[in-house]
């Protein structure tokens, strides 16, 4: 593919018929070799570079028009408040190339919606829902040769990220902020079907305090809980379960994705506290579980809970179920659901969102926005 070619397309691509002036290209060196070389059953959870985000500063009470930028640089000041005050936001979620050659995207709007409370709570300018559902738009379009086909299991992965990019020295909120979302392409990461992994409960370390912005998508959430998620990790844990930050007696959430279990008599349970991130994928979960006649409880879970729960798992956009079958805190050890693969309802929940999202049973809830 020739390199200029290639910029001539990404210039048509993102206008969309509006203005011209509306939609600058950036041009850079980067160029589509790595996309020439992607191979779609080899793809896992890390960046590939693809053709271009899309970026829009907020200055003197407005969001400005859109750039579509080829570079996956951002030049900023080096006062910026996202930089020292961590005054950042960001969201997580996917496309989808669907069954009839479409490509998706999965509950965009509720992404949306959380980010604006992230924003709020961090007293940086919402992004409007619209707003932020026609970047995702208009960059999952450009990029979307690097869409996984529909039969791979793969998804684009989405990230929005919000972070104050003008200068202060004290702690005040930025004057200038900057909101982007850029994309990267991801795979199957059940090729072979779900598969258990163990837990720990890693005590001392908290993901949020009890009052704190565990409730929203901070970026510096992601920095405190990561020494938690190394020492489990050094352990052998691939995750990390946290406890509530004031008495450590009841179940919070992982590390990055919530807790969801299933009573031996069928009902759905979730822990509800002040300082846990309200999942989109748990609140799909919880739909198509209350459709099912399943009775849903969001409440207090309590750590002794745990051995009464017939299926435990992990929730989240990167996975929607990873089946959780073994819980270690100390020298207790909890174990939930079959020692190989996934329990029955966990199974059937993650085949109703992953039919959903490909397209393959109908999208009753408006959860699928055309690109
Ligand atoms: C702390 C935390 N909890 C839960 C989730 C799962 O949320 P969602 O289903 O909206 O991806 C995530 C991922 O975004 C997370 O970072």
């Amino acid at each position: 593919m020739g390199g200029s070619g290639n910029l001539k397309r990404i210039t048509v691509d993102t206008t969309f018929g509006r203005r011209a002036s509306c939609a600058r290209v950036r041009r850079s060196n980067f160029s589509e070799k790595q996309f020439m070389a992607i191979d779609w059953s080899r793809l896992g959870f890390q960046y590939v570079n693809t053709r271009c985000h899309i970026r829009y500063t907020w200055r003197d009470g407005e969001w400005g028009d859109e750039v579509m930028e080829e570079s996956p640089y951002l030049p900023m000041h080096i006062a910026a408040t996202s930089l020292h005050y961590g005054q950042a936001a960001f969201e997580g979620l996917k496309a989808f190339a669907c069954e009839d050659g479409a490509v998706r995207l999965f509950r965009a709007e509720d992404h949306g919606r959380r980010f604006a409370t992230t924003a709020r709570r961090v007293l940086m300018p919402e992004v409007p829902t619209e707003l932020f559902v026609d970047a995702i738009r208009k960059v999952v379009k450009a990029n979307e040769d690097y869409v996984p086909p529909y039969g791979t299991n793969g998804a684009l992965y989405i990230r929005p990220l919000l972070i104050g990019s003008g200068p202060r020295i004290g702690v005040q909120p930025a004057e200038e902020f900057t909101f982007l979302v850029y994309v990267t392409p991801v795979g199957d990461y059940y090729p072979s079907g779900l598969s258990p992994v163990s837990a720990l409960v890693v005590d001392g370390h908290d993901r949020a305090a009890p009052q704190g912005v565990g409730n929203v998508k901070v970026a510096g959430n992601y920095a405190a809980g990561m020494m938690a998620s190394r020492i489990a990790a050094a352990q052998g844990y691939p995750i990390n379960l946290f406890l509530d930050p004031r008495e450590h007696r009841y179940v919070e959430e992982f590390g990055t994705s919530n807790f969801i279990a299933i009573t031996g008599d069928g009902r759905y349970v979730t822990p509800a506290a002040e300082s846990i991130l309200r999942s989109v994928t748990n609140d799909t979960l919880m739909t198509l579980a209350e459709e099912d006649d399943m009775p849903v409880e969001r409440r207090q879970v309590a750590w002794e809970e745990l051995p009464g729960f017939s299926e435990i798992g992990a929730c989240g956009t990167a996975v929607i179920i990873t089946p959780v079958n073994r819980i270690v805190r100390g020298d207790e050890v909890v174990e939930a659901g079959p020692r190989e693969g996934v329990g029955p309802v966990l199974q059937r929940l993650y085949d109703r969102v992953r039919g959903i999202q490909k397209g393959e049973i109908e999208d009753r809830w408006g959860w699928l926005t055309a690109v």
